[in-house]
């Protein structure tokens, strides 16, 4: 929800960039390849942009890498998908550590593997304090889910009479989504060349800039970011202002 005040001065760098990383069986089919190794290679595009946001100082980045809806697909590439996420934590963790990442994983864990879900566990506490990048990382999110689990939270306050249900507001509701203590996103991209959400932040993408590539997710790599920030920068937010308010005068939200 936008509480901060417009600067028309200068367009800011996105705070909180989130991607929906799609592309990597096409990557794979156009190279005649297995689908698996088009997500072998959506994970080293993961490093390298993970790496320039932290050099560009966003303070959030959130990375879709597995949907509620993602169990549909075949059951040899979900256990794939698995093993590729069990594997990449087990590598990664004390690198992001070192410099300085946080790591935050949001989605319903409850339906992994208990390996997985301790690496998760993890990764989150051994990060916890670090204070550059947030990386936020999706697995088996949905918005609709993270609606679901805000109202369950809500109506079990209420029912338990810590919270009166005359006292609902858009700002209790964020408070109870998985990203409660992040900013929404200013900057969405999506890679891959559809133009949907595919279930990914309903509530939290309210306001964010949408910006859609046809390259593909293991071809995304620093210069397609700094396109994708460029483009942000050039547009005018104006969260139910006019476009001479905002020219005009720093407006208050
Ligand atoms: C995104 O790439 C990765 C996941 C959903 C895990 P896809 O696997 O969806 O790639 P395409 O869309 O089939 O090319
Ligand atoms: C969205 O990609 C989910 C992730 C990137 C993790 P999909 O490839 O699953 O999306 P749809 O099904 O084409 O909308
Ligand atoms: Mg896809």
């Amino acid at each position: 929800m936008p509480n901060d005040t417009i600067n028309c001065a200068e367009p800011a760098n996105p705070r909180h960039i989130a991607i929906i990383m799609d592309g990597n069986g096409r990557w794979a089919q156009k190279r005649l390849l297995p689908r698996a190794f088009g997500h072998q290679a959506g994970v080293k595009a993961v490093k390298k942009i993970v790496e320039y946001c932290a050099e560009q100082k966003v303070e959030v980045l959130s990375l879709f890498a597995f949907s509620s809806e993602n169990w549909r697909r075949p059951e040899e590439e979900v256990s794939l998908l698995m093993s590729l996420f069990m594997a990449t934590l087990q590598r990664e963790i004390n690198n992001l550590d070192r410099n300085n990442i946080r790591l935050r994983f949001i989605g319903d864990r409850s339906a992994f593997p208990s390996p997985l879900q301790k690496k998760m566990a993890e990764g989150e506490s051994q990060t916890e304090t670090n204070d550059a990048l947030t990386l936020v990382v999706a697995i088996n999110y949905g918005g609709h889910w993270d609606i679901c689990q805000a109202s369950q939270k809500v109506l079990d306050k209420i029912m338990s009479g810590q919270l009166d249900s005359t006292k609902i507001s858009e700002q209790l509701i964020n408070q109870h989504l998985s990203t409660t203590d992040l900013p929404d996103p200013d900057l969405f991209i999506r890679t891959g060349g559809e133009q949907r959400v595919s279930n990914f932040m309903l509530w939290q993408l309210a306001y964010t800039e949408m910006y859609f590539t046809p390259t593909l997710w293991p071809d995304f790599n620093q210069k397609a970011l700094a396109e994708a920030i460029k483009s942000f920068k050039s547009r005018q937010r104006r969260f139910g202002h006019t476009g001479e308010q905002i020219l005009n005068k720093s407006v208050t939200l």
